[in-house]
């Protein structure tokens, strides 16, 4: 099992290129189902979430061609995938795969769509939280498909198929909205969802499905209006640079100190977080090809957030802001409204010397004078981030087990930290 090792006390300093997001790749490569034709995404970031979906969706028939090397100028460009699901040979999503990365629950709605069945895992809990997907199912419920639960599996079909309807969600749910989109597009006539999910990720999905044919009102806003189409065409999309990447990245100059341009990075895609980064005494500007932030030897301030939907400060950052402010110059309190068991990073951060305090979905945290790098352990793909920031601001070194949570959603960590002066590394035991 691999391991990280950081030794901290290490400014960044230089450039780093932002990847493809993998929460718009992921759902992007599922997209492929809804067409015949050939979807071309540019800019597919090399991660193990990326590999594990490619394996389920040739599972279901889906031909996957990936551009060789290209002579590029940056090594940094991702791949190029071409999807083509021409015959979905098999419209079952298993136990074995579904369970291993919840995004793959995603395929139910393409599927019922294009095929009038599906037969597709329940998901399972997971190490954040509960994760139910009521929302997913009521969704595609009201455009008609019959739905029952049966040993594990959610058997779903729209023999004569899907038809468009009005769907109010309750509650904000990225996947809801993207599985419940996808799956208008091939439904009869009008659909509209209300109290959609607004990241930017669920934009790029729709951008993408816009190019395939569909016409789509109210991308970006919380109010989707899909008009369904007989079939969907080909397409050439480039997804969006990782708004989660580009925050990390943020936080972790914040940490060290230093002066960074973040390449490619979107400032309208995390601007709570960068508000709230910006009050920690780090210093954001846009320049020409990203973003460029830096922190000269100044305390970092603390600084209070709640998580929420987009365009809120995310979740899937909160894990990084709490390893910044364990540095702070006094009391930070963090609350994550999203899910409820998000605070694994907590305990390892203890390891190094944090001072943090947990009740029910707050958590507070005192700033210490320094952090002891040790041994710690990786719970989950943000929380395992969490710990490499900050272990590059303890003294001496940090040594981080189960890193295959990193290597689901951060493409070259250790190469974009180390090309910036961090001393990090990577030992790989049998
Ligand atoms: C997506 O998960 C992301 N995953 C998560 O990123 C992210 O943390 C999350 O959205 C919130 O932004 C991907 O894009 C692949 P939700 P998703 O449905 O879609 C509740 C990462 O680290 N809910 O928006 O599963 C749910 O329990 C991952 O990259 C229901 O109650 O999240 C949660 O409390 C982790 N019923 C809230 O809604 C449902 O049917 C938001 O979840 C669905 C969700």
């Amino acid at each position: 099992m691999d391991r990280i090792k950081i030794v901290g006390g290490h400014k960044l300093n230089g450039l780093i290129p932002i990847s493809g997001a993998k929460n718009a790749a992921l759902p992007l490569m599922i997209a492929s189902l809804l067409t015949d034709d050939r979807l071309t995404l540019k800019n597919v970031p090399n991660l193990a979430d990326v590999n594990l979906l490619s394996r389920i969706l040739r599972n279901h028939g889906v031909d996957l061609a990936v551009d060789g090397k290209r002579a590029t100028p940056s090594a940094y460009i991702g791949e190029t995938f071409h999807l083509t699901a021409r015959d979905i040979v098999d419209t079952t999503a298993p136990y074995e795969m579904v369970s291993r990365m919840r995004a793959s629950f995603w395929v139910l709605g393409p599927l019922i769509a294009r095929m009038g069945r599906a037969r597709v895992s329940l998901p399972g809990g997971c190490a954040i939280g509960t994760r139910p997907v009521d929302l997913h199912l009521e969704g595609l419920k009201a455009l008609g498909a019959e739905i029952e639960i049966d040993a594990g599996y959610v058997i779903a079909k729209a023999p004569n198929g899907l038809v468009g309807n009005r769907i109010t969600f309750p509650k904000v749910s990225v996947g809801a909205t993207h599985n419940v989109l996808m799956a208008a597009t091939l439904a009869k006539g009008e659909t509209l969802i209300e109290n959609a999910a607004r990241e930017p990720e669920v934009g790029d999905v729709a951008e993408c499905l816009v190019k395939m044919g569909v016409e789509i009102e109210g991308i970006g806003t919380s109010t989707l209006k899909i008009q369904g189409a007989d079939r969907l065409e080909g397409a050439v999309h480039s997804v969006v640079p990782d708004r989660i990447e580009t925050g990390t990245f943020a936080f972790a100059v914040a940490a060290t100190g230093g002066d960074v341009i973040l390449e490619g990075a979107r400032r309208e895609h995390l601007q709570a977080a960068l508000d709230a980064l910006g009050r920690t005494g780090t210093k954001v500007e846009s320049v020409a090809n990203g973003l460029r932030v830096s922190r000269n030897g100044a305390a970092i301030s603390p600084v209070s957030v709640e998580t929420q939907p987009f365009p809120g400060f995310p979740t899937d950052l909160q894990a990084q802001m709490m390893a910044l402010v364990t540095r702070a110059s006094g009391t930070s309190v963090i609350r994550e409204t999203i899910f409820e068991n998000r605070f694994m990073h907590v305990q390892e951060l203890a390891r190094l010397g944090a001072d943090i305090h947990l009740h029910g979905d707050t958590a507070t945290v005192n700033g210490v004078k320094k952090l002891r790098g040790a041994p710690v352990m990786a719970t989950d793909l943000r929380a395992s981030v969490s710990l490499v920031i900050a272990a590059l601001m303890a003294e001496g070194e940090t040594v981080i087990n189960r890193v295959y949570h990193l290597d689901r959603g951060f493409e070259r960590l250790e190469e974009k930290l180390t090309r910036c002066g961090a001393e990090v590394s990577r030992t790989s035991e049998a």
